[in-house]
């Protein structure tokens, strides 16, 4: 899961995807950071945190990272918030097999905008929206990922 700050957008898809693997008794491994440097280190911001929590998943002790090139080999598939991260991780691919790993995770929702709007300027109804939607693109992605190779 990869987002710009990897404190907001994907480390909740990570909760969400982790919590739901659990759930479905599945052997697959998630992970997430971000394409920027900004909050490395860090928990996630406090408000992912909060809406998190408030459905059950906890992402408190999760900590920020950068994406690196080795990303591209350590998984099978690169699941971007929106095109401007989409972007920046294709620019570090370093061969065709390693672009097509590269999916807009909303393609695994039937949300017309792809884009997983950046909740970072908002409210906490902002977190709740985007955590909402990242939980339909899980339980999509979790029901069709067999199909993708
Ligand atoms: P994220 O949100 O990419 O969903 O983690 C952001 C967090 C921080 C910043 C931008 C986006 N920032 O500019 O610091």
């Amino acid at each position: 899961m990869v987002c710009l700050g990897n404190i907001c957008r994907s480390p909740m898809a990570e909760g969400i995807l982790s919590f739901k693997i659990k759930h479905r008794n599945l052997a697959m491994e998630v992970d997430s950071a971000g394409t920027g440097n900004f909050h490395v280190g860090e928990h996630p911001d406090s408000r992912a945190i909060a809406t998190a929590k408030k459905f059950g998943v906890d992402i408190s002790k999760l900590v920020a990272r950068q994406f690196v090139p080795n990303d591209f080999s350590s998984f099978d598939w690169i699941l971007v918030m929106d095109s401007s991260n989409a972007a920046n991780v294709l620019q570090l691919a370093s061969s065709e097999e390693d672009k097509n790993k590269v999916k807009m995770f909303l393609e695994f929702s039937n949300r017309k905008d792809k884009d997983v709007p950046d909740p970072w300027f908002g409210n906490n109804d902002g977190f709740t929206e985007v955590f909402k939607m990242l939980e339909v693109a899980c339980d999509g992605f979790l029901d069709n990922y067999t199909n993708l190779k």
